[in-house]
């Protein structure tokens, strides 16, 4: 076969091969095969120096020609296959923008956290500020501080999960009334919402259950204020009709203490219950927590003195207010995440 034989077979399998490319991968190929080091057509080049002069023009020029001539239906396909690629993947990447979105979930809160929003809201607008502590609580802090010495029957009383080093795990907020009047001087005006802990566990109690304290000191506050502030609080909670009562009570780190209760809500309550009412079963009224005028000793024990100033403290449950508020039957609901439950609210 003579040279310029060969360069015209080399060509003719060159455009065929173009032709028959079916992706721009393929067409590299080709490339690399026809055109690249190790192909005919630069051998055929390479070897030009060894032919007589009149052989070098025609078999240079017909290389030459070969080559622009497989280069140009190249470039000619693989402009035609990479806007064919780039179709088929727009196609199939195409978004139907008429399509229904995806539906964002949407989240409620908590149906105790809505009343410890509310419980802290109200306060906040009294101008009181929120402080926490911590949930595993020294001894002194959750006993001893608050007139509970070692050895009180109170402390058998409170269920206490005891921890190692003398630590427990919080039983009540009052811990965060010691800890807020160390850190600062009088007056003092904090709410403490937070997680407390008893070895308890039956419809309407659990051994995690939340606590909203409050705390207010200052010269001259009364029993009255209390009062006013815990009827103003349970107005926010419960609605405009409801009132408040205060029974006797006690606490080692109060004195006088309360309990005080909220009058139903759903039939109106105090003396007119209704006996079938849903809410407070004929009770009329509803317990909310203790409260009462902080023990002077309390306030000797954190280096307020008690001559000067008084003060009242209370801790309300948040939970028991929502299944109240709610119509929950049993408390422990609030903790199973169950969100055909929690959707609800
Ligand atoms: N800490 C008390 C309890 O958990 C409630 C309380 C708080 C009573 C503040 C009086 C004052 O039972």
């Amino acid at each position: 076969m003579t040279t310029a034989d060969r360069i015209e077979t080399l060509k003719t399998e060159a455009l065929d091969a173009v032709h028959e490319a079916g992706s721009t991968s393929d067409l590299e190929d080709v490339r690399v095969r026809y055109l690249g080091r190790a192909s005919g057509l630069v051998e055929i080049k390479k070897s030009i120096g060894s032919l007589s002069d009149e052989e070098k023009k025609v078999v240079g020029k017909s290389s030459n020609r070969a080559t622009r001539e497989i280069e140009a239906a190249l470039l000619d396909k693989t402009a035609r296959l990479a806007a064919e690629e780039r179709e088929a993947r727009l196609r199939a990447e195409s978004v139907d923008v008429t399509l229904p979105g995806v539906p964002f979930p949407k989240g409620s809160l908590h149906p105790t956290q809505r009343i410890i929003d509310d419980v802290v809201d109200f306060f906040i607008g009294l101008g009181y500020s929120v402080a926490e502590g911590p949930e595993v609580e020294t001894d002194y802090y959750n006993f001893t501080a608050l007139g509970i010495p070692p050895g009180h029957p109170a402390r058998s009383m409170q269920d206490t999960f005891f921890l190692d080093d003398g630590l427990v795990m919080r039983t009540h907020t009052s811990p965060v009334q010691v800890r807020t009047m160390l850190s600062k001087e009088p007056p003092v005006y904090v709410v403490c919402p937070g997680r407390t802990y008893r070895r308890d566990s039956d419809p309407t109690h659990t051994p995690m259950f939340n606590q909203i304290e409050g705390l207010a000191v200052d010269r001259g506050i009364t029993l009255a204020h209390l009062k006013g502030t815990l009827a103003a609080m349970a107005r926010r909670v419960f609605g405009n009709e409801v009132e408040i009562r205060l029974r006797p009570s006690y606490f080692q780190f109060t004195e006088p203490s309360v309990e005080m209760d909220v009058s139903c809500f759903l039939c109106g309550g105090g003396r007119d219950a209704d006996p079938e009412c849903k809410v407070c079963k004929g009770a009329g009224w509803l317990e909310m927590g203790g409260a009462g005028m902080v023990d002077p000793d309390v306030l000797g024990n954190v280096g307020y003195d008690p001559e000067e100033f008084t003060g009242f403290a209370f801790g309300f449950g948040p939970d028991r207010m929502a299944m109240v508020k709610y119509g929950i039957p049993d408390l422990r609901m609030f903790f199973e995440g169950d969100l055909r439950f929690l959707k609800q609210f």
